[in-house]
């Protein structure tokens, strides 16, 4: 029993924990994780930042920030075998909402059948064109105007399932493809938690691909 004399504990609402996937520097975790430390998810806690990559920088700046860390080496162990450990994984640490930033491996069917709706992916064009590898440059190479990044559900195909957010960034004349993906990374970082919000609000609903928000009263 947790009553005090004055009355029952008060209820504390249960935290969303974030399951972080990376392979690499990871910007956008860093991103998620100094918008919770500023408040701006204030119902989200980050249960496990896990690597496919032994050495991902990713890795290391969050456990340099006392985070519950894993690293379950991908090269050369089947695709089913190393999803299963990893779901394994995020369930002991409790996990409710999986975000992939920036990593680089696709995901079985099973890994997303063990998450239904509850993974997001962050990708850096306007999808859906440009999916896949180096999206930044394939945009600056096709001469685009507009390129941006976009916030989406995962589905069994490559940067597919449906958009939650997207943000846009304007090609300039002076942009090489490097100063351009450097402009998208930060509108990324805005993105990633404003997305993750308001997944983790609950106050939308999926209506033939589209993700729409429902007001509240
Ligand atoms: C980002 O550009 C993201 O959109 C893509 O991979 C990159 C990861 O960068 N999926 P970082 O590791 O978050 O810095």
């Amino acid at each position: 029993m947790s009553a005090s004399a004055s009355g029952p504990a008060p209820h504390v609402p249960e935290k969303t924990r974030l399951g972080i996937l990376l392979s690499g520097r990871g910007s956008n975790f860093l991103a998620i994780a100094r918008a919770i430390a500023a408040g701006q998810l204030a119902n989200v806690e980050i249960g496990l930042v896990l690597s496919n990559v032994a050495g991902a920088p990713g890795l290391a700046a969050a456990h340099e920030l006392g985070l519950a860390t894993a690293c379950l080496v991908s090269r050369g162990r089947p695709r089913a075998e190393h999803d299963a450990d990893v779901i394994t994984c995020l369930r002991q640490h409790r996990v409710d909402l999986v975000c992939l930033a920036g990593y680089m491996r696709l995901l079985s069917a099973d890994f997303i059948a063990a998450f239904p709706d509850r993974i997001l992916n962050i990708h850096p064009s306007l999808l859906p064109a440009f999916p896949g590898l180096d999206a930044q440059m394939q945009a600056f190479d096709y001469g685009c105007t507009v390129a941006g990044c976009t916030v989406h559900f995962v589905d069994e195909h490559l940067d597919h399932g449906v958009i939650v957010l997207q943000r846009t960034v304007p090609v300039l004349d002076h942009d090489d493809a490097h100063t351009l993906a450097a402009r998208i990374l930060e509108q990324e970082h805005l993105a990633y938690p404003e997305a993750i919000a308001r997944v983790v609000s609950g106050d939308y609903r999926i209506e033939a691909r589209r993700y729409i928000p429902i007001p509240r009263p």
